[in-house]
């Protein structure tokens, strides 16, 4: 048996030059949690070339969707970039992965952190009701060099709040803060110094983070990654250590190398 299913593209949408989205058929045996991704890939010259993508769709959705950096020389999305509706992409059959809400102890607010891609996974979990009913708050949280690169901003804002399901539990509960390093923007600055300086929470209206009451779900680049888990160790918070057991924060790298 294969370990891959055949998914045809539905949709593609460029962002700026250098990231995009793209939606495909969804096997109906593709189970997932939220959060978790698939390798995903084309076969070029006759070989399968497969990177890992976290699923950017909720997992009640009939459609996939993937949110890609377009890397010129990368040996993945230099053909990848190319694909239009009707093309076939290969889908690996047995996701996983660390971002999983289930793999956090109980809180009051949880926090989606990404820089980059690192925001795939969390359009998502932005997307599970399941989340709204276990925080009082969900804070996500998207760093990014300019404001061509903030994308969803508009989904998030405009659209999410609106969802049949679970609108009223996202304006109540979902705050979404980018912010832009390379550009003027409404929020500017590394979620680093933003934290160590106090600035996010004075701007978000709540307190520091305190491993007691706050979660916290990361997913960047490694030099990202590396600078939050020690801010958070500093104060406190345990690093979930495995897939399985709980802890107060958990990480996933943004898989950029494509
Ligand atoms: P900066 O512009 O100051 O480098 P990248 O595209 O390099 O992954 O960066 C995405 C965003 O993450 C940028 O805003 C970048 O800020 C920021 N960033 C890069 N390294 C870190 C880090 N170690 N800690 C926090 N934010 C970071």
């Amino acid at each position: 048996m294969s370990t891959y299913n055949s998914e045809k593209v539905l949709s593609v949408h460029h962002w700026n030059d250098t990231l995009f989205s793209f939606k495909t058929t969804r096997d109906p045996g593709l189970k997932f949690e939220n959060g978790q991704f698939v390798m995903i890939g084309l076969e070029i010259n006759g070989k399968k070339v497969m990177r890992a993508y976290s699923i950017a769709s909720p997992n009640y959705e009939e459609h996939l969707e993937f949110f890609s950096i377009k890397v010129p020389n990368g040996p993945l999305t230099s053909e990848l970039q190319k694909i239009q509706v009707g093309d076939e992409i290969l889908v690996s059959k047995k996701p996983t992965g660390t971002l999983v809400l289930s793999d956090l102890k109980p809180g009051k607010t949880l926090y989606y952190l990404s820089t980059g891609t690192g925001l795939a996974p969390f359009m998502s979990l932005i997307q599970d009701p399941e989340a709204y009913e276990q925080y009082d708050k969900i804070v996500l949280f998207h760093g990014v060099r300019t404001v061509s690169e903030l994308a969803y901003a508009d989904f998030i804002q405009n659209e999410l709040p609106n969802n049949e399901f679970f609108g009223e539990e996202v304006r109540n509960k979902l705050i979404y803060y980018p912010t832009v390093t390379r550009e003027p923007f409404r929020n500017q600055g590394r979620l680093t110094d933003l934290v160590e300086s106090g600035k996010l929470f004075e701007d978000i209206g709540l307190p520091p983070f305190n491993p007691e009451t706050d979660r916290a779900m990361l997913c960047g680049s490694p030099a990202m990654l590396e600078d939050t888990c020690k801010l958070l160790d500093a104060r406190g918070f345990q690093v979930s250590k495995r897939i399985g057991q709980p802890g107060d924060y958990v990480i996933e790298r943004a898989f950029v190398e494509k």
